[in-house]
């Protein structure tokens, strides 16, 4: 497929070069070298979109260091645009990542990793595509290994039929389901909760958000 540039596409990037995380081999060798508090933990956002939840999450969390991870340049451009928007806020503690999960490997050791993000991942609905699912048995596998004991999948989706299925192979995985909502706006997490853009779209759409927060053993 034919990717269409953004305008202006190279030198917007080379504007946010300071949020982009370092070389592969420097995160796996310690995913804190990018960021200021060298003791705190890692949270990695996959699928971050255009960044909304990524941003704001930093902010108000600056104890934490995140990576945010985007397959599409075009998509990720928005959310490093926004991150510059707020780079007093962030700088010390958000970095991006212009690749695919698949490679999550190559990037980070071992039981790096505390918690993982799955926002308003693509449901990929037909059953042929389900191992494409970043809930799929593979990527649990890998997930598995990046986070540390005790580590966290928190999830969401408006997709009440990804969700049933995440559940699911969750348990398959051996993963433990700490919380399950199909209405996380009116459950006890909702005051907690940070928004995407996605999740903004649905909610004036009135459609409930499903949230799943699973963990590994300790
Ligand atoms: C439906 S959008 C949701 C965006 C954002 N999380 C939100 O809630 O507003 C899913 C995003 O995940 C990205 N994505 C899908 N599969 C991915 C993968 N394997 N690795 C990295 N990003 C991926 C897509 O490019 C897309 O931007």
């Amino acid at each position: 497929m034919r990717m269409r540039k953004k305008r202006h596409g190279a030198e917007r990037l080379q504007n946010c070069a300071e949020f982009i995380a370092p070389d592969r081999e420097i995160t796996k060798a310690d995913a804190s070298a990018p960021f200021v508090n060298k003791k705190g933990e890692i949270h990695l956002e996959i699928g971050c979109g255009k960044g909304a939840f990524a941003v704001k999450n930093a902010a108000s969390r600056p104890e934490i260091n995140f990576y945010a991870m985007e397959k599409v340049e075009n998509v990720i451009i928005n959310a490093l645009e926004k991150a510059m928007a707020r780079k007093d806020e962030v700088k010390n503690n958000l970095r991006f990542i212009c690749g695919h999960a698949e490679e999550l490997e190559e990037m980070f050791a071992d039981h790096s990793i505390s918690t993982i993000y799955l926002n308003f991942s693509d449901p990929w609905p037909k059953k042929g595509h389900h191992r494409r699912r970043l809930t799929a048995p593979d990527r649990l596998d890998t997930y598995k290994k990046l986070l540390v004991p005790g580590g966290k999948i928190i999830q969401k989706t408006d997709n009440v039929e990804l969700f049933e299925y995440s559940v699911e192979e969750y348990r398959n995985a051996g993963l433990t389901v700490e919380f399950a909502t199909t209405d996380l706006h009116n459950s006890s997490r909702a005051a907690e909760n940070i928004t995407t853009e996605y999740e903004e779209n649905f909610m004036r759409e009135g459609k409930p958000i499903c949230c799943v927060i699973v963990s590994t053993a300790k």
